[in-house]
């Protein structure tokens, strides 16, 4: 199991979300962030304006997923958030070790899936 951890511009939300829903990836968790990659926040265009602050709105989305759903995942965030821009976004990939739905008390990949 891994969990996908993505900044993506807040513009490409709803490319992203398509991309995973056509990846068959439904469960995600989603919010907004403040950050900044290797430009240092500056240098940054946000919908066509240069903006000098060192932190920018991006969104953040978290996905649990099991081993199989990792490249798809990956693929579908990068399909949807990747204009050839900086800024576009990263992914991280972290391992998981363990998920519980709380309801039913099953685990691992039961409760992912
Ligand atoms: N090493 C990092 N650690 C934590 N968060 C990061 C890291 N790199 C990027 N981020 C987060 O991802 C967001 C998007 O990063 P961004 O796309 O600007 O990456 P980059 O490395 O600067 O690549 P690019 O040159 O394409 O802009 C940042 O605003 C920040 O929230
Ligand atoms: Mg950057």
């Amino acid at each position: 199991m891994k969990l996908i951890i993505a900044y993506i511009q807040p513009e490409r939300l709803t490319q992203v979300k398509q991309a995973l829903y056509e990846a068959e990836v439904f469960k995600l968790s989603v919010t907004n962030a403040l950050g900044c990659g290797q430009q240092k926040g500056y240098h940054e265009t946000y919908r066509g304006t240069d903006i000098e602050v060192n932190l920018l709105k991006k969104v953040r989305l978290e996905i649990a997923v099991n081993d199989d759903f990792v490249k798809p995942t990956i693929d579908a965030i990068i399909a949807g958030a990747r204009t050839g821009e900086i800024g576009d976004g990263k992914i991280f990939v972290l391992e998981l070790a363990d998920c519980i739905r709380i309801r039913t008390g099953e685990c691992s990949q039961a409760a992912i899936g």
